[in-house]
């Protein structure tokens, strides 16, 4: 039997209600491997921990081998091969993510020290916690003995939305669309980009697009889906981002066949400035994550491109003293 160690942070939290029963239930893993959780979250809602730890077990998971909870971040990481940093706060009605920066950044950077003392050192690290891509550039920043190229955050919720939206507009299935991708920050700079897309193989029904459409509903639709969300709900998303962050370790397990999009340290591709994390469009393998590079960009895709990464430097300036 093999053994995969995977902690959740915000473990009490909305997101995690539905990521844990999703992970455990999913089959990213062979049926050979068991998955060891380790919950953690502050230590007032150690009871709530107790009741969700309770929940999972009365599941009969398969794949369950054990569960830890916890309030002790070094004992929550320790080990570990992965890490979804989801604990922190969500924004509510009329906050930009980026208004979280300052609370949240003190969370991440307590504990990239803490992941990089704990750790294996081949953990990969999912960061969800908003503003995602800065928060994951905090944690590279500190957790110095984890390589970058382990990091990632949080760009599939938005990728998963675009082609939601795109396969309801085209008549096409979901599975039928490829080579849909979203650059830059997970906010509403984001630019999904389906200027490659091919569904069933071919670019007609992208080509027959009103491009009024593209640019005043798709896009701003893609951008502002999570404000949307919580208008509707009064929360943000919880059990889309779940579906999300499965699909996302999914593809870092498996590898995918299609182009994904994630948040990774920029290494100056296309342009963009180096330190920061920036979602680009991705061929991923079991072993690697690739840039893809050579796609010719139109002007309004630059310029879209421009204004996240302008955006993303701007958070790290706010930040700039954690750093
Ligand atoms: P939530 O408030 O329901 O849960 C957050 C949990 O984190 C709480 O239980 C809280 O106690 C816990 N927490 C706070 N500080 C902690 C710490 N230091 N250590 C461990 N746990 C801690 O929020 P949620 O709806 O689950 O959302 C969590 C985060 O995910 C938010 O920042 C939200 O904006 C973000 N989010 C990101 C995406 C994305 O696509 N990147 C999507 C949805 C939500
Ligand atoms: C989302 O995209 O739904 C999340 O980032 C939550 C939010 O604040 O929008």
């Amino acid at each position: 039997m093999n053994k995969k160690i995977i902690t959740i942070t915000g473990a009490a939290g909305n997101i995690a209600y539905s990521l844990i029963f999703r992970l455990l239930s999913g089959n990213i893993f062979n049926q050979d491997t068991k998955i060891q959780l380790n919950l953690l979250d502050v230590s007032a809602v150690l009871p709530v921990l107790k009741g969700v730890k309770l929940e999972v077990e009365d599941c009969a998971f398969k794949q369950l081998d054990s569960i830890l909870i916890t309030d002790k971040p070094e004992k929550a990481f320790s080990d570990s091969d992965f890490i979804l940093l989801v604990g922190a706060k969500p924004r509510s009605k009329g906050m930009q993510r980026a208004d979280l920066l300052i609370d949240n950044a003190n969370i991440f950077q307590g504990q990239s020290k803490l992941i990089n003392e704990n750790a294996k050192k081949s953990t990969k690290i999912i960061v969800v916690g908003n503003p995602a891509n800065t928060n994951a550039l905090i944690i590279q920043n500190y957790a110095k003995d984890i390589p970058a190229e382990n990091i990632s955050s949080l760009m599939r919720l938005d990728q998963n939305r675009a082609k939601s939206i795109l396969s309801s507009k085209t008549n096409s299935r979901v599975e039928q669309i490829h080579q849909l991708i979203v650059w830059g920050n997970h906010s509403a700079t984001q630019y999904p980009d389906i200027n490659n897309v091919l569904i069933d193989g071919s670019n007609q029904k992208i080509l027959g697009l009103d491009s009024d459409w593209v640019s005043n509903e798709f896009i701003p639709r893609v951008q502002n889906r999570g404000a949307e969300i919580i208008e509707h709900r009064g929360k943000s998303s919880a059990a889309s981002a779940a579906s999300a962050i499965f699909d996302h370790m999914n593809s870092l397990v498996n590898g995918s066949n299609d182009w994904e999009s994630m948040g990774i340290m920029s290494p100056n591709s296309y342009g963009i400035d180096d330190q920061i994390f920036f979602s680009y469009p991705l061929n991923i393998t079991k072993s690697k994550i690739e840039i893809i590079d050579n796609i010719s960009l139109t002007d309004d895709s630059l310029s879209y491109i421009k204004k996240s990464e302008k955006e993303l430097i701007s958070e790290r300036d706010i930040i700039k003293d954690l750093l």
